[in-house]
């Protein structure tokens, strides 16, 4: 319990509810993307003609017709061979992340990750004490030179984790060389490559590249998805596809820590799927998600002051920003919070620490009008930061 620390977000998350304020600090989807009538009326479809085995316990692999869909999507949509019995479904693909930790790590074994990564993945795997060690990465995902030199230090790396697509906290999309490279590497070592992808489907331009796991000819990737980012995150719905000897590893860890994900809600989600088009509905998010990305790029880009970078994403719901070096984004976030404006402090996206003038902006919770005024602010707070730290020679 003494490695574990409160999530950075969650706490800035509990100061930044005030209507006055404009958060930039989540990553919660849109509510209005949400389809409330429709499952409205699958909710009361399903609760009429098969209610009680909906609200029965269920086995841990999860739903049997929510895995073959699943299983469908991801030949369809992604080219990733799968199969139903190769799929657990997770409350939420969070649970597949400390459910890989738990059958995976032991104290001290090395994990790879980029630098930076997902927040919940470190918090996830720290509990089970590994030793992270960052690979840097650029705009075309991992590098491959410092993949090699940190594998070479490691040879007996047990993990890889990453998210090649629209990465949280950056928004890099990896280019196809690069997933086919680290794969490569991967198989040379024999590493486990844990692909987290909740984003993969929020692409807004540019060309899709494949999946790590339908590269993947020696069956080492486990493919970590979820229905949070492309219908509702409420209903904690996620998936883990992989080797069916690992599944099953995955499903006696996960017995041990809730039987199984709710039977009403992969029964939902199963019937949804059976009776609309999730694919259209995507299209629609994607629209809305496209204007509010172009939205804040064009304010960041005509506000900030010179001196500061920031990552142009072609998808997912992040932007990255790195101030001048010697800046800390925890002490412009105090001077946000007095205009009103939240973001996250990039330096805990970076499991060994650093990295204090980096920061995320989220772009899908709210229309373009108000990430505009929220990206006006964070400048103006930024331009007063700035000018307080230049000693005036007047
Ligand atoms: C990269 C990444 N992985 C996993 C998750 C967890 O998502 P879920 O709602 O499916 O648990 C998130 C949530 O933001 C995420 O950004």
């Amino acid at each position: 319990m003494n490695q574990m620390r409160a999530s950075e977000i969650r706490e800035i998350l509990k100061v930044a509810v005030s209507p006055e304020m404009i958060s930039l600090a989540g990553g919660l989807p849109a509510p209005e993307s949400f389809p409330l009538a429709a499952i409205a009326t699958t909710m009361a479809e399903l609760l009429a003609s098969e209610g009680a085995s909906a609200l029965q316990y269920s086995t841990t692999e999860g739903d049997a017709e929510l895995r073959a869909a699943i299983a469908e999507r991801l030949g369809r949509r992604f080219a990733i061979a799968t199969a139903p019995e190769r799929i657990l479904v997770t409350t939420g693909s969070q649970q597949g992340l400390d459910l890989i930790g738990k059958i995976f790590l032991d104290p001290g074994d090395v994990v790879l990750c980029e630098s930076p990564t997902y927040l919940g993945a470190i918090n996830a795997f720290r509990c089970y004490q590994p030793r992270f060690v960052e690979v840097a990465t650029d705009d075309d995902g991992m590098e491959l030179a410092d993949l090699a030199r940190c594998l070479a230090a490691n040879p007996g790396a047990k993990l890889l984790y990453a998210v090649p697509d629209f990465q949280n906290p950056s928004g890099r999309c990896w280019s196809r060389e690069r997933r086919a490279g680290v794969l490569a590497l991967a198989r040379r070592y024999r590493l486990a490559v844990v692909e987290d992808a909740p984003y993969a489907e929020l692409r807004y331009s540019g060309e899709p590249q494949p999946p790590l796991a339908a590269l993947d000819d020696d069956d080492t990737v486990l493919y970590l998805g979820s229905f949070s980012k492309v219908f509702c995150p409420g209903l904690r719905v996620g998936w883990v596809s992989g080797a069916e000897a690992v599944v099953e590893k995955l499903v006696l860890a996960k017995q041990a820590v809730d039987l199984h994900t709710p039977s009403l809600t992969q029964r939902l989600i199963a019937r949804y799927l059976r009776v609309h088009d999730l694919d259209r509905a995507i299209e629609g998010i994607r629209a809305l998600y496209r204007e509010r990305r172009d939205a804040m790029l064009a304010s960041l880009e005509r506000e900030l002051p010179e001196g500061v970078r920031f990552t142009r994403p072609a998808g997912g719901l992040f932007v990255w920003l790195e101030l001048p070096v010697g800046c800390d984004a925890r002490e412009l976030l105090a001077a946000c919070l007095a205009e009103r404006v939240a973001f996250v402090p990039g330096g805990s996206f970076f499991p060994n620490g650093g990295h204090d003038n980096t920061a995320r902006l989220n772009f899908s919770a709210m229309p373009p009008e108000r990430l505009a005024e929220g990206v006006t602010r964070l400048a103006r707070a930024l331009r007063r930061l700035q000018a307080a730290a230049v000693p005036s020679v007047a």
